[in-house]
């Protein structure tokens, strides 16, 4: 089949919080009364970059390459699984245009700490700061999202063919 040479993936992550800090997101610690709870080291953002990565590049999803079930996974830096995926998609003979993500929780604002996620994503996929969209949103103060009972991640990765 003669494929035209984009894809699109999209990846979606939910985590329960819990009291006490620091929360780990796209690759930073958080300081606060907030931690999300998890297998690994429980990255949301970074969890759902992950995945839209695995999704454009048709090579699984994070469950498949890293099972929850695995006592090798357990507490694990999701910066490792980040890097993995970007391998694949590497190897499959893409690159990534660009990823857009979106944060959903009711707090910490996250505004803040955008460009030092931005670095640090970029750090572990070897991408510009510029090809990392980040944007939070709070819950509007209803429902798990809203209530801080947990924190979401949405995002959706472009790739394009190389060579
Ligand atoms: O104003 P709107 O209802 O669209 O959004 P909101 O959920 O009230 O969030 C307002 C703004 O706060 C967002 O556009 C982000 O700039 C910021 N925000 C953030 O930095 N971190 C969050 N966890 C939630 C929102
Ligand atoms: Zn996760």
């Amino acid at each position: 089949m003669n494929m035209p040479p984009l894809r699109i993936g999209l990846g979606y992550d939910t985590h329960c919080l819990g009291n006490g800090g620091p929360l780990r997101v796209g690759g930073i610690d958080i300081e606060g009364d907030l931690h999300a709870l998890g297998h690994s080291d429980a990255d949301v953002l970074l969890h759902a970059i992950t995945d839209a990565l695995l999704g454009a590049a048709d090579c699984g999803d994070i469950g498949q390459l890293f099972p929850d079930t695995d006592p090798e996974n357990r507490g694990r830096d999701s910066a490792e699984f980040l890097a993995e995926a970007i391998r694949l998609v590497r190897a499959a003979g893409w690159e990534v245009t660009n990823i857009d993500c979106v944060l959903l929780a009711q707090r910490p604002k996250i505004a803040p700490y955008i460009d030092e996620i931005r670095q640090r994503i970029g750090e572990i996929a070897n991408l510009y700061p510029t090809q990392i969209g980040i944007k939070g949103k709070t819950g509007e103060g209803i429902g798990p999202i809203g209530h801080s009972e947990a924190i979401a991640a949405r995002c959706v990765a472009l790739l394009h063919r190389v060579g």
